[in-house]
């Protein structure tokens, strides 16, 4: 039996390209779908929420095509992380993180998508991003696609929906493995593959009011992601035999509100239905028997090739990796409370407290999470987010107290410890956002997971200077004892 982390444990940190980068037109990059997300900064918390979930329209993606103006556009200036990654990988060093979780921006390496030939000045700028975290003593995990794609595959093809999107896909990975093969430790074709279903905007590119049928369209895209993800694994076995991919998935934990059958049957639904149809393709590699019931009871029609299950089937995941956030409650009652959480609202769980969005914390629900994976299929599990979202105060003196994001970060590694001991294969933790970025959902800068803090505000005012938070040194010390010293 274990008694705790091994001594090669991957505590690491994560942030996404469209969150973080800014330089929207630097060294030849092209305009992507998040670039072009509106932000008003007047909107009240509500109304932040209420714009997550509204997504994108044909109105605001028109409005964005004809300009973008400086202000409402987060996703354009990031933190400027492209200009600043020396001094940001110097910190995480300070740190001692062994592993950086970050994504490639397909519109630096094709900045339509469709071009002929790379840019040559993206593929440079991973080259030595990832070399730095080499010299530095951190691996590289690599995530290829965290939701933005090159706008014109949007205008000029419809996105995912188009099975013409695999193929270009498939030549922006070539390029990846062909120049960075070597630099990178672990590659995620897809982060949160389910993503597509919760928010079809972000996931898969689809604007609602442009669908006639929404829903099939949405499944259409997330078949063409699943050969997407098959294709690549195939082009590693043959090009990069050596390389580790994996698949994730944004995992929404969920108990039953009572032990009444009804709540129980709810529950496996919602579990089947929103977590395991994605991890049971990836990893089993076919489509589970009770997603055909689905379809059918839903009027879901989706188009396979001939040849598309028997690459699913060849083509398997070699770790699972997941986001955790919080946990849900799922229920026949129509008039439980609900509160919010990552890409859904849930219903609320009286046991559990909250973050200031609403998202429950429950860092049981991650041991629990953990061991249902590890007993369902029985490869590595990989942590791939983890945080809590605050607004933080940068003090007179410069220091930042986050007691908060510190006891929900020793209950979350407190719990993985204990289920390392219950004998899961945990290889690593990249904690979400471990310097503040633009939040994915609500496009605002004042929710902020970092243990290293960005001053900037929502209004895009700031020096941009980075700060230690006290979470900053808990974390070092963390790492430094193997996750053994939490205090
Ligand atoms: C995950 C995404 O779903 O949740 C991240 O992969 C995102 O991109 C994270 O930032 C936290 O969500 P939010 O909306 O608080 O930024």
């Amino acid at each position: 039996m274990k008694t705790g982390f091994d001594a090669d444990f991957l505590f690491g940190g994560a942030i996404s390209a469209a969150q973080a980068d800014g330089a929207f037109t630097a060294d030849g990059k092209g305009l992507d779908t998040q670039n072009i997300r509106y932000f008003d900064p007047a909107w009240n918390r509500a109304e932040r929420d209420h714009n997550r979930n509204i997504n994108m329209t044909t109105a605001r993606f028109n409005a964005a095509l004809k300009a973008i103006e400086p202000g409402h556009y987060p996703f354009t200036r990031g933190i400027d992380f492209y200009h600043r990654y020396q001094d940001d990988l110097a910190l995480m060093e300070e740190m001692g993180m062994k592993v950086f979780r970050t994504s490639i921006d397909w519109s630096r390496i094709f900045p339509d998508g469709d071009n002929e030939t790379p840019n040559h000045q993206g593929i440079q700028f991973y080259i030595d991003l990832f070399d730095q975290c080499h010299q530095r003593g951190m691996k590289v995990f690599a995530t290829i696609l965290h939701y933005n794609i090159p706008l014109n595959l949007v205008t000029e093809y419809g996105g995912w929906k188009n099975r013409k999107v695999v193929d270009f896909y498939l030549k922006f990975v070539r390029v990846l493995f062909e120049s960075l093969g070597d630099r990178v430790d672990f590659w995620l074709p897809f982060n949160e593959i389910n993503a597509g279903k919760f928010n079809p905007y972000n996931g898969v590119c689809l604007i609602k009011d442009q669908e006639e049928d929404y829903e099939s369209a949405i499944f259409q895209c997330l078949h063409h992601q699943f050969i997407a993800n098959a294709l690549t694994i195939k082009l590693a076995r043959e090009i990069l035999p050596q390389a580790k991919i994996g698949g994730m998935i944004a995992r929404f934990t969920t108990y039953p509100a009572t032990c009444k059958p009804e709540d129980v049957l709810e529950t496996l639904h919602k579990e089947q239905y929103s977590n395991y149809f994605y991890t049971d393709i990836m990893v089993r590699g076919e489509y589970p028997a009770y997603m055909a019931r689905y379809f059918h009871d839903n009027g879901i029609v989706i188009q396979k090739a001939p040849g598309d299950d028997a690459l699913l089937k060849a083509y398997t995941i070699d770790f699972l990796s997941f986001s955790y956030y919080m946990s849900m409650v799922a229920t026949t009652d129509k008039n439980w409370e609900t509160t919010g959480g990552n890409l859904v609202s849930g219903n609320k769980n009286p046991y559990l407290k909250a973050s200031d969005w609403g998202w429950q914390i429950d860092p049981i629900g991650l041991r629990i999470t953990l061991n249902q994976f590890y007993d369902r299929y029985r490869i590595p599990l990989f942590i791939a987010e983890n945080g809590i979202g605050a607004e933080d105060v940068l003090e007179q003196d410069l220091a930042i107290h986050d007691p908060y994001r510190i006891a929900y970060l020793r209950e979350h590694v407190q719990q993985m410890k204990e289920a390392v001991i219950d004998g899961v294969e945990l290889i690593g933790y990249t904690m979400w956002g471990i310097i503040d970025i633009v939040s994915c959902g609500t496009i605002e800068m004042s929710k902020r997971y970092g243990v290293i803090y960005v001053d900037l505000d929502d209004q895009g005012n700031g020096s941009l200077r980075r700060y230690k938070k006290d979470s900053f040194f808990w974390y070092q010390k963390c790492i430094a004892s193997h996750g053994e010293d939490l205090s």
